[in-house]
């Protein structure tokens, strides 16, 4: 199958294919998704079939109106109306318990909730009301590798397996929704998956929300299926520095001792202080903070695995605000490893 990338221009004949029970990839504020009509039981089993992903890992169900929503989920709890009112459309997902088989096992993974999301984006906003149902969108990836935020890592990963590409340029946020589970109307809301809406910005609508404890705990099953999965991962070994400047020395030391091809995925003053001496860099933050590296962790991961490097040291930040979901991402694409000068080799997994 040819893979067409589409202009915002052509947005109707992606929402003609959509109708036609074709996989459509679409922009986001957050990443690209892999869309098809959330209604069509075949396309939605194509896009499993596509990304390569385990069938019990459930789609977000993608809305251009709040309204649609309300079809499907069994209540609409107060809290969800003031979540919505301040942050839809937007990088924020709601999981709602839904009404006994409105929705397919294969969108919901079987479970009796399901999760939604408003994206910011105007040509997909304008999709969905012509295809004139909602549509799925896991991250247009092939599943465990770095999410897309262009066309091209999308045509990179879905070429041939898709219809078409609606492209919109590169995302404004760099990384996934933040996933806010409101399905337990007895207890607190938890986040299932930091993203760019923060737990602070959240608590300052609807008070206290908790973190799945088992977000950080890797002994135990995290309650979104996704997060269990080994995730954004790179082919090169990547290794977490924090942010002294003794440890990229350290560690930019030892990897030219043993012969390795090294990158950097770092801020300016890093790559300014240490670049000369790497293959390779790419500009991770101009001004060494959270909100941007968000914006190109991404896309650095995917540039940096064309480069032929031995090992790729990322940037770490403090784990707060958006620094709490740029973390996430990052331990996973690094299997959770920092640098440290006893493991004796970049490429295995001890
Ligand atoms: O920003 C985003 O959310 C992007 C864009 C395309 O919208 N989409 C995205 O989808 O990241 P995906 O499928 O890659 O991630 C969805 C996450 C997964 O971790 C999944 O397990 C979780 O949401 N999820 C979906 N439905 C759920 C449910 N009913 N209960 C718990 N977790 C759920
Ligand atoms: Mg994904």
């Amino acid at each position: 199958m040819e893979t067409k990338i589409l202009m915002r221009s052509e947005t109707a004949q992606a929402a003609e294919w959509i109708k036609a029970g074709q996989l459509v990839a679409f922009p986001t504020e957050t990443v690209y998704g892999l869309g098809a009509d959330a209604t069509n039981e075949e396309s939605v089993q194509a896009v499993y079939r596509a990304k390569g992903r385990p069938s019990d890992n459930p789609l977000i169900v993608h809305v251009a109106e709040v309204r649609t929503v309300l079809e499907y989920v069994d209540k609409f709890p107060a809290a969800a109306e003031d979540l919505v009112e301040k942050f839809w459309p937007g990088p924020l997902t709601l999981i709602f318990s839904i009404k006994k088989g409105s929705l397919s096992p294969s969108v919901t993974g079987g479970l009796s909730t399901a999760a939604f999301r408003m994206p910011n984006n105007k040509p997909t906003l304008a999709l969905i009301h012509l295809a004139g149902v909602p549509i799925v969108g896991p991250s247009a990836n092939t599943s465990g590798k770095p999410s897309p935020t262009t066309a091209q890592h999308v045509y990179h990963d879905l070429a041939g397996k898709i219809a078409g590409i609606l492209d919109d340029g590169p995302t404004s946020v760099g990384i996934e929704s933040t996933v806010l589970d409101l399905s337990c109307e007895r207890e607190m809301p938890v986040i299932l998956r930091p993203g760019a809406v923060t737990k602070e910005e959240l608590e300052a609508v609807i008070g206290p929300v908790a973190y799945d404890p088992n977000l950080k705990d890797l002994s135990k099953a995290p309650k979104a299926p996704g997060m269990k999965y080994k995730h954004y991962a790179p082919n090169v070994a990547v290794r977490m520095i924090d942010w002294h400047k003794q440890n990229w020395q350290e560690a930019i030391t030892f990897g030219k001792k043993k012969g390795s091809r090294i990158g950097l995925l770092a801020s300016r003053q890093i790559l300014d202080d240490f670049g000369a001496q790497t293959a390779a860099v790419f500009l991770l933050s101009e001004h060494g903070v959270a909100e941007e590296a968000i914006q190109n962790l991404f896309s650095g991961l995917r540039a940096m695995d064309l480069k032929e490097l031995d090992v790729l040291f990322v940037e770490t930040f403090p784990e707060e605000k958006v620094g709490t979901a740029y973390m996430n991402r990052l331990s996973k694409a690094a299997n959770q490893k920092f640098f440290c000068k006893i493991s004796k080799n970049f490429d295995t997994d001890e």
